[in-house]
């Protein structure tokens, strides 16, 4: 009996230190190679849409945070069969010397993520990825040039990412002359794959002209193609202001190692100063549910405290966060975006008021076009974004999709199979602008499905599908009306000749009070509004 359990034990023992042998920490880079789909590299094609993707939504973001006009530049030009030249050039603010090569080559690496913003960008993971991913598959290092003032020199750098330790190595580091005051240019050599249609680059950037009516893009593509989305208005979105997170929306764990982190040396003054929205009087109340002192040192609460802490938030009644933090595109930049990119006969838009999951706020816009050079036999199109970023993968996924099929359109004048899109000449567009956008993976393809993030896409689309219904009934009948008008135009001749024989009078005056009948009497002939019927 002893015999066995010494045995058994020393097998296990000697189990864990083989064990322990083979254990050691995986760089963030190591987990990428393995990984590179949950960061949308899953293929060639992917690849290069990333790529775009990734620098203009930070080209975006930093022309954004200066309020200056964005112009964007992209060049994609093929180096041999499968291997692609990419070039990205805004007129940002720049990125001072010393951050250049972390930014571009260090995973993780960025500053959006620890502020509660709208923004494109979020993890600091999406142009170093790219970088990493060019690496990779062409052993070509990242070129970077950027200036951040008239006055100052450019900034040029080749560089590689060391992937056992994710720090950049420079290969190349030299001050240039740039005729630009300010701004970044990023050049790339990856193995990719360049097509046009669905999922493309060029599918993007107009998407992306649609969110963004007041950036300016340009593009050259491998075979020479140039396609230019011009600014439909000089006016710049909202300048969104970075809130502290609200009570509601931090975790457990969160909460703990913010309790160790904090300067504050109380936790009333903790609870004031790092969240939104706890007054004095709701920092005292939590404190009192919890059971804990309120001038009790924040590093010094213990685990079960911390406990209490938490669930005393959740039974505190806490005000709703601040929105200034959002920027939506709002109602009429939408139809101004919408108006540039898409020939359609109708448009309406609608910018919800803010609303919060989790103790994030967002905010829900709807805009639909109709008709036009839209296609009138197929499913409606979709087109989904957050922060103004174009989602263009795993449609299915995404809880924008699945609120646009479960609204019932056939109430607003469009035809639909049960469980199905829409169908009919029309363009919907989805916006979801919040501070964190819950996406359901890193590659922020598709937005989770939080019960008041459905409720809100619903209650957006009922709103502009009844400005569509209003659209479809008026232009349908009047339609109708000038189909039969035009009817009985063609027979008034034949008509007028007939009456005229059969009474004896003369032909003309009849076919004058004919057509007067039509004109007059059927308004809409004249494009009035028939209001009787
Ligand atoms: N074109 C640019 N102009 C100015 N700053 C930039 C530009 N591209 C990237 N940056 C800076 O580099 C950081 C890292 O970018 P990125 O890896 O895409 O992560 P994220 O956008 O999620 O923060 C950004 O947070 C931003 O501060
Ligand atoms: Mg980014």
């Amino acid at each position: 009996m002893v015999q066995t359990r010494l045995t058994n034990n020393k097998k296990k023992g000697s189990r864990a230190e083989e064990l322990a042998k083979e254990q050691r920490a995986i760089s963030v880079s190591e987990f990428f190679l393995k990984n590179r789909h949950l960061l949308g590299f899953d293929n060639p094609r992917k690849a290069l849409l990333t790529t775009i993707k990734e620098a203009v939504d930070n080209s975006l973001d930093a022309c954004e945070d200066m309020r200056v006009l964005p112009e964007i530049d992209i060049k994609i030009s093929q180096a041999s069969e499968e291997r692609f030249k990419v070039m990205i050039e805004d007129n940002g603010p720049g990125i001072v010397k010393e951050q250049i090569p972390k930014i571009f080559a260090k995973l993780l690496y960025g500053s959006k993520f620890h502020k509660l913003k709208c923004s494109r960008g979020q993890q600091g993971i999406g142009i170093s990825a790219a970088a990493l991913y060019a690496q990779l598959t062409t052993g070509k290092p990242t070129r970077i040039m950027s200036k951040t003032g008239q006055n100052s020199k450019a900034h040029y750098y080749e560089l590689h990412l060391n992937t056992k330790t994710n720090d950049p190595e420079i290969i190349k580091e030299e001050v240039r002359e740039w005729e630009k005051d300010h701004g970044t240019k990023i050049e790339m050599e990856m193995e990719g794959r360049y097509h046009k249609g669905k999922l493309s680059v060029l599918e993007f950037l107009q998407l992306t002209a649609i969110s963004n009516p007041h950036a300016t893009i340009k593009f050259k593509g491998p075979d020479d193609e140039i396609k230019e989305f011009i600014r439909g208005t000089e006016e710049l979105p909202v300048d969104a202001k970075e809130i502290k997170p609200h009570p509601y929306g931090v975790e457990l764990g969160i909460l703990i190692s913010m309790l160790k982190d904090t300067r504050q040396k109380t936790l009333q003054s903790f609870l004031q100063s790092e969240f939104s929205r706890v007054s004095a009087k709701v920092a005292k109340e939590i404190c009192q549910k919890a059971g804990i002192f309120e001038r009790a040192r924040p590093s010094r609460i213990a685990r079960n405290e911390a406990d209490n802490l938490f669930s005393s938030i959740k039974a505190t009644k806490i005000m709703a966060p601040p929105t200034n933090c959002l920027s939506p595109i709002g109602e009429e930049q939408m139809l101004k975006g919408m108006k540039k990119e898409v020939d359609a006969e109708f448009y309406a838009s609608i910018t919800r008021r803010p609303n919060v999951y989790r103790g994030n706020p967002f905010q829900i816009e709807v805009a639909i076009a109709y008709g036009g050079t839209l296609p009138g036999d197929s499913l409606v199109k979709v087109i989904r974004y957050a922060n103004r970023v174009p989602l263009q993968h795993q449609a299915g996924a995404c809880s924008i999709t699945k609120s646009v099929i479960q609204t019932a359109w056939r109430n607003y004048g469009l035809s639909q199979s049960r469980g199905a899109l829409p169908a009919g000449p029309a363009l919907i567009m989805v916006h979801m602008d919040s501070v964190w956008v819950p996406f359901t993976s890193e590659s922020k393809e598709a937005i989770a499905s939080y019960p008041e993030i459905v409720k809100e896409v619903k209650m957006a689309l009922q709103e502009c599908g009844r400005k569509l219904a209003t659209h479809i009934r008026q232009v349908v009948r009047k339609r109708e009306q000038l189909k039969k008008a035009g009817l009985f135009n063609a027979y008034i001749k034949e008509l007028a000749s007939s009456l005229a024989e059969l009474s004896g009078d003369e032909k003309g005056p009849i076919q004058d009070d004919l057509n007067h009948y039509l004109t007059q009497k059927l308004p809409l002939v004249n494009g009035e509004k028939n209001g009787k019927n």
